[in-house]
């Protein structure tokens, strides 16, 4: 489903923040670990290292920090924010949310804190349930954060999957502006294909037990090369239709920021919507896949770097697990 802001309030990204743990692991370590190879993982991929969390470290622990980040730089306090909401994948416990344990580590007491489960797709999903929120009038600021520490779910046996993700957090913070913000989003999922990318131990349905440990139920399962060819399809449309909605054509944006997943998959993303790769934003060569704090990173460091200027218009898109995908369109203020 595709929808344009009302004219009422405009929404827009008021500051960034990112978080990503200080261990690296790069191609050539994994090679001491898998049958694998850095010339593999690199023309397969693009990915060359990610970082990786030290044991024991939570989510929360990681969402922490980028949360601060963009707070600070948006001249929030903690205390004044009014919703906040994490998208991961990897919470640290099925219960409470993420949020509520970020809400408690930042003193953000008057916070409503939820989180979003859309798998690689989720910051774009919290990006437009916060707009939702705001344009309300009722919230004033929001805090996304798109948080992940997949290596406790990779099966670091397993070379078809390990290779691809890492561990980091990416922040915006969310809130009116006068110019600009958001200027068009789009959403969309597709249950029955929910078997190419799962986790099938851990909830209702397989609840620990020796016998779920044993069988490996803990981990990601992948369907890598069908994953492929449905994660070009719904990028490249879904960037597609945002732009086309807001009456717009691809020469009006400056830079696309794609969920970073994979460098072969975001170049058919780039030929499949006649984008010249020199405005597609990726850093996936240092990340790997982080999953839903994969576009939060990417826009920070695109910020950070001066890759995106004010007025520019930039495009956030991405897919994943469920499945689902979506996109952002916005004028940056
Ligand atoms: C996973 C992925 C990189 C694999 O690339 P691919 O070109 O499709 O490779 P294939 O799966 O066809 O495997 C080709 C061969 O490489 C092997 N291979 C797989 N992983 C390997 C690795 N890390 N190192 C070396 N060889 C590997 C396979 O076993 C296979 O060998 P075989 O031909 O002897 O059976 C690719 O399918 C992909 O990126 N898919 C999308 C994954 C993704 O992004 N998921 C998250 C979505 S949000």
């Amino acid at each position: 489903m595709s929808a344009k802001p009302s004219q009422t309030q405009r929404i827009g990204v008021l500051s960034t923040g990112m978080y990503v743990p200080p261990k690296v692991l790069t191609n050539k370590d994994l090679e001491r670990m898998v049958d694998t190879s850095d010339d593999w993982i690199t023309s397969r991929t693009g990915i060359k290292e990610r970082h990786i969390a030290e044991p024991g470290t939570a989510t929360s622990d990681l969402a922490l920090p980028a949360a601060e980040e963009a707070l600070k730089r948006a001249g929030i306090a903690p205390k004044d924010l009014d919703l906040l909401i994490t998208a991961t994948t990897t919470p640290d416990m099925l219960f409470p949310s993420v949020s509520c344990l970020v809400q408690q580590k930042l003193g953000a007491t008057s916070a409503a804190c939820f989180d979003i489960s859309a798998a690689c797709s989720g910051s774009i999903y919290a990006i437009i349930t916060a707009q939702q929120f705001l344009q309300g009038g009722r919230y004033r600021n929001a805090l996304v954060v798109g948080a992940e520490v997949l290596s406790s779910f990779v099966d670091w046996t397993d070379r078809t999957t390990c290779v691809l993700f890492g561990d980091g957090a990416g922040a915006c913070v969310l809130g009116p502006v006068s110019r600009g913000g958001i200027i068009g989003t789009d959403m969309g999922s597709d249950g029955t294909q929910s078997g190419l990318l799962f986790m099938p131990g851990g909830g209702s349905k397989y609840p620990p037990s020796y016998q779920s440990v044993d069988q490996r139920l803990h981990y990601l399962q992948m369907s890598g090369s069908d994953l492929f060819k449905v994660a070009v399809r719904r990028m490249a449309d879904s960037a597609k239709r945002v732009i086309e909605q807001a009456g717009l054509k691809v020469d009006d944006v400056k830079l696309v920021i794609p969920h970073q997943a994979n460098i072969r998959i975001v170049e058919a993303v780039a030929k499949f919507a006649d984008l010249p790769m020199e405005k597609v934003f990726v850093n996936l060569d240092k990340y790997g896949n982080t999953s839903a704090a994969s576009n939060l990173i990417a826009l920070h460091e695109a910020a950070q770097t001066g890759a995106i200027k004010p007025g520019d218009r930039v495009v956030l898109v991405a897919f994943g697990a469920g499945l689902t995908w979506g996109s952002v369109l916005l004028e940056w203020s």
